[in-house]
């Protein structure tokens, strides 16, 4: 299972490839305007840098929705790095666009993904990833994960090579259960990666070797 960092901040994506456990990046627009990356330049600029921080997939959002306009703009964002992955909205357009890229060696990760048909559509026009929303559906009474075994299951049935990234992931369990359930990889603040860490057992253990140890010398 691949774990990719969700943010477009460089202090965390560094720390988190410094855990040694990072095999990429996913940004989105908000996300960099969270950091306020604004204008072509800027933004040509901060994809490179977290290109230079990690040695795996970054994906890169496009803004236009029209095909022309997300084809023109994925050349682009590719020709940044080899590690750029285009992220292309799951509309009409879009899944046009995903069909353009993969024919033209373009690596791609459809988002907005919120349902298993969209999901096949995705794998159909050769997506490298796709990105289920899974907070998201559970912010609204839904599940989230159900919807993960439910791409699973149809992308096994027919050998679909797309690799399934849980978006929009929450809290460390989200991150537990994808695995459990097959999801390819996850994208994840960096909190929820590092709350994997934690165990009452494991600090109360450390805790009496260390202080074994000192009574020791
Ligand atoms: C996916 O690639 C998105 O960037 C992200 O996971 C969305 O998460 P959010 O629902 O927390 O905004």
């Amino acid at each position: 299972m691949k774990f990719f960092i969700d943010t477009a901040n460089l202090a965390q994506i560094a720390e988190a490839q410094e855990l040694g456990c990072l095999d990429g990046v996913t940004t989105n627009p908000s996300l960099m305007a969270k950091e306020g990356i604004k204008g072509h330049d800027n933004v040509m600029q901060h994809y490179q840098d977290i290109c230079t921080i990690v040695s795996g997939d970054v994906s890169a959002e496009v803004i236009s929705v029209d095909f022309d306009g997300m084809v023109k703009e994925g050349k682009e964002l590719a020709s940044i790095n080899p590690q750029i992955v285009v992220k292309v909205p799951m509309i009409e357009q879009g899944v046009r666009a995903l069909r353009y890229f993969t024919d033209n060696g373009i690596r791609t990760n459809c988002t907005l993904v919120f349902s298993v048909g969209q999901a096949l559509l995705a794998a159909k026009a050769g997506a490298s990833y796709v990105s289920p929303f899974i907070g998201r559906i559970d912010d609204i009474s839904s599940d989230g994960l159900a919807l993960i075994e439910e791409i699973r299951l149809v992308y096994d049935n027919y050998g679909f090579e797309t690799e399934i990234l849980a978006a929009s992931i929450r809290h460390t369990m989200h991150i537990v259960h994808c695995a459990k359930i097959g999801a390819d990889v996850i994208t994840s603040p960096l909190s929820a990666i590092k709350g994997l860490l934690k165990h009452p057992l494991t600090d109360i253990g450390l805790e009496k070797f260390l202080s074994d140890y000192r009574e020791s010398q």
